[in-house]
């Protein structure tokens, strides 16, 4: 079977007629700026009730924490873990949100997340991360993940909002070409049905599409620039409104076109030693947003 490339995967979403729909998409939403439209705004603190609120959790990825030894991080891990769990029962948000990287070796998913699940008493999505399903994605990994998360990407609508979690592992090569075409046709018809049915939505990955600067290179942690812009072009075109992504380890705030695209701390190991814990997105009815941290632990890396 022949590889499935970047160039290929492009091919598809025009076959698909994505790159279609992308007629007119700069104008949409650069009217939607001048004017003041509907573009989300971030705000110190929100007026009135949220209309939505997620907790935005990224790399969970037990066994990747620093400690003496392997068991030790994945201890540790699984504690401050089990604490983020506790922090969102308690808060009771619309939605806890997995931006992947569940466990740190892609065998392991299996040993505790059942149990983690189990204790979990909100609605939540995970999108797969690049150590729950390996490259090069492979129908064997995909069954791996979803015999414990049960589906490798999955929407829910809560409020008038519809968030959709993607699986960003197909954003590298992958012969599964059946699979990826699967993928793109879901998330196409999830976003475009969406829109037309009057939902805001919310699109989630692993891989955030950029992490510094949309023309930034090809690297482990973004999109293909091949992919990028299409991929990016046609979310705004398709009205999504916040992009929550992983992978990064490290806090980032970023927008295009005025889509802010968020990456929040991990409870494993954050690259610019900020405390461990997540994020609270929180918004309201006109689009203003505050996106809160919320500490599980203290970062003894912050003491060196
Ligand atoms: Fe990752």
């Amino acid at each position: 079977m022949a590889t499935f490339t970047r160039r290929e995967f492009l091919t598809t979403l025009e076959a698909i007629g994505m790159a279609a729909a992308l007629d007119g998409f700069n104008w949409a939403r650069a009217a939607q700026e001048t004017t003041g439209g509907s573009s989300p705004t971030k705000v110190a603190e929100l007026k009135g009730k949220p209309v939505l609120t997620i907790a935005h959790c990224c790399d969970p990825q037990l066994g990747f924490g620093i400690a003496d030894s392997a068991e030790q991080a994945y201890a540790d891990d699984l504690r401050r873990l089990k604490k983020e769990i506790e922090l969102i029962n308690a808060a009771q948000p619309d939605l806890a949100l997995f931006a992947g990287d569940m466990t740190n070796r892609w065998q392991e998913v299996g040993k505790d997340w059942p149990e983690l699940l189990k204790s979990l008493k909100v609605p939540f999505l995970v999108a797969p991360g690049n150590h729950d399903i390996p490259d090069p994605l492979k129908a064997s990994g995909v069954t791996n993940f979803t015999g414990v998360f049960g589906k490798e990407y999955d929407s829910v609508v809560v409020n008038g909002w519809k968030i959709i979690a993607i699986n960003s592992q197909y954003c590298r090569p992958t012969d599964e070409k059946a699979l990826y075409d699967a993928q793109v046709e879901w998330f196409r018809n999830e976003l475009e049905s969406a829109k037309s049915a009057g939902l805001r939505s919310i699109v989630a990955s692993h891989v955030p599409p950029f992490v510094k600067q949309f023309e930034e290179k090809d690297e482990y942690f973004n999109f293909p620039t091949e992919l990028r812009k299409t991929y990016l072009d046609y979310l705004i075109a398709n009205d999504a409104t916040f992009y929550l992504a992983g992978h990064t380890h490290t806090t980032l705030e970023r927008q295009y076109l005025g889509l802010p695209i968020l990456n929040a701390e991990t409870t494993s190991q954050n690259f610019d030693r900020h405390d461990f814990g997540f994020r609270t997105l929180k918004i309201d009815d006109e689009l203003n947003y505050v996106w809160d941290f919320v500490e599980v632990e203290k970062n003894p890396a912050q003491k060196k």
